[in-house]
């Protein structure tokens, strides 16, 4: 028999079914949509996996503080996407700061996955690769507009290594205008970074004291080399 051309042969991938001119959805429909969010968000391969069921959080009590605050997290942000309320608090974003090798992208990853399961669009912004590439294409002002456009406007951001390297001043510039914009917008953010709080302010200020109200009630800082997964595991 000829394989199927189609993903899904009851819906033949209309993901609606017509019955008598009436469309109901498809079962196969909310998988495809967090397939096709999982595509767009930029997300690799290797961190697709990672999930809050393949994290050990009996190793500390603070991961154990994390990974509750995580998991919290990802089941507040779903609730109220359900309820349809767009327009979240100006505090509704995450950050995991501090030691390294800690887990901090693992959760982030996490509560990227939980949502993107969801229908919750995600989009993955590795800070150094991103900050790189924009500064090569400077002189490119489609280029730069549609990057930076992706991530003001992404319904969830998800920040990956912020501020890890030497930061120099365009650096803060062109994230001062992505969390800027967010911020005035109430547009969530889920940040990992090496950075203490200390050391955001000192980065600078103005964004610093941004990052840290926006996350207002999620911040969650882990210290101690002790934490470092690949010593203890
Ligand atoms: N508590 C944990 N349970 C399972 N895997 C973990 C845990 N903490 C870290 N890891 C794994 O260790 C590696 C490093 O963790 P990662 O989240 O990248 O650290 P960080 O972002 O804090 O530097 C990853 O492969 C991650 O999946
Ligand atoms: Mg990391
Ligand atoms: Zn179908």
């Amino acid at each position: 028999m000829d394989k199927s051309k189609y993903k899904c042969d009851k819906c033949k991938d209309m993901l609606f079914i017509l019955d008598n001119d009436e469309a109901t959805p498809c079962s196969c429909r909310s998988i495809r949509i967090a397939e096709d969010l999982l595509k767009k968000s930029g997300i690799s391969e290797a961190f697709k996996e990672k999930s809050f069921e393949n994290f050990n959080y009996k190793v500390d009590y603070q991961i154990l503080d994390a990974y509750t605050k995580a998991k919290t997290y990802a089941q507040d942000i779903i609730i109220n996407f359900k309820q349809n309320k767009r327009a979240l608090t100006k505090e509704s974003s995450i950050i995991f700061m501090g030691q390294v090798c800690s887990g901090k992208t693992h959760l982030s990853m996490a509560i990227a996955n939980s949502l993107l399961n969801k229908g919750i669009s995600v989009i993955y912004m590795p800070f150094r690769d991103i900050i790189t590439q924009v500064k090569q294409n400077m002189l490119d002002e489609e280029y730069y507009r549609k990057t930076i456009d992706r991530y003001k406007n992404a319904r969830i951001l998800l920040i990956d290594d912020l501020f890890k390297g030497n930061i120099t001043k365009s650096d803060i510039n062109i994230m001062f205008e992505i969390i800027n914009y967010r911020y005035l917008n109430k547009l969530p953010m889920i940040i990992s970074t090496e950075c203490t709080k200390d050391m955001l302010l000192n980065i600078d200020e103005a964004l610093g004291s941004r990052i840290i109200e926006m996350s207002k009630d999620h911040i969650i800082e882990l210290r101690g080399k002790k934490l470092n997964y690949r010593i203890y595991s």
